[in-house]
């Protein structure tokens, strides 16, 4: 296993900043996951207060990979604002795979801001974990997200059919995935 040296947030690009979650982060995260439209194509329902609650508790310790089961979970800010997070997790226990994950407000759509931090997010998994594959896995009805993954550079690698219960019905399930060395190249 590779060691990486400790990790430094916040992490800036053009126009977002990406940090760590605080506990006060639950009502910013409310206004989006709340939102049926926005939980369309996640595999949870629209967040409840209390349901909330026990994402930001376990987010908040989600600030580093360092061993299987852990996370690095980002809140990303424009001017300020919350507009979204994103989140890397480590799929084999070397931690030399990694899967991506994104939710973003509606409000802030349309503008590249998930791009940009999704980026940002693989820079960290190849540049700093030195893991040399990463994954998304997302509903084949989110078209959205499939284009933001072909935007940055993931290839198609799968349409994996009727392979999750979601919301009451199996749904067909896409991954994408893009490899360290693509990547630099
Ligand atoms: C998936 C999701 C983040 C995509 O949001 P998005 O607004 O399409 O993505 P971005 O913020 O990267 O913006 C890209 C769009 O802005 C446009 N854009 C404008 N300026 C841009 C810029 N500077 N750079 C890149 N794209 C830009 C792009 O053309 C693109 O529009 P298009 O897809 O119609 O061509 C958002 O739909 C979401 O959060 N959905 C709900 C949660 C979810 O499904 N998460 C994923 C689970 S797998």
């Amino acid at each position: 296993m590779i060691t990486v040296t400790a990790l430094s947030l916040p992490l800036r690009t053009d126009r977002l900043l990406l940090r760590g979650y605080r506990d006060g982060d639950l009502d910013a995260a409310l206004d989006y996951y709340a939102d049926p439209k926005v939980a369309r194509y996640l595999l949870e329902d629209p967040w409840s207060w209390k349901y909330g609650q026990e994402q930001i508790d376990k987010r908040v310790d989600h600030t580093d990979i360092d061993k299987p089961g852990s996370a690095l979970a980002l809140v990303v800010e424009h001017k300020r604002e919350v507009i979204g997070d994103v989140a890397l997790w480590p799929t084999d226990a070397a931690l030399s795979r990694g899967e991506l994950g994104w939710v973003f407000h509606p409000k802030a759509s349309g503008k590249g801001f998930a791009t940009e931090a999704v980026r940002a997010l693989v820079g960290l998994a190849f540049g700093h974990y030195r893991m040399h594959r990463a994954v998304a896995q997302l509903d084949a009805r989110n078209t959205a997200s499939a284009r933001l993954c072909e935007r940055i550079g993931m290839r198609n690698e799968a349409h994996l059919r009727r392979d999750w219960w979601s919301k009451g019905e199996w749904t067909d399930n896409l991954i994408y995935g893009v490899l360290a060395d693509e990547w630099i190249a």
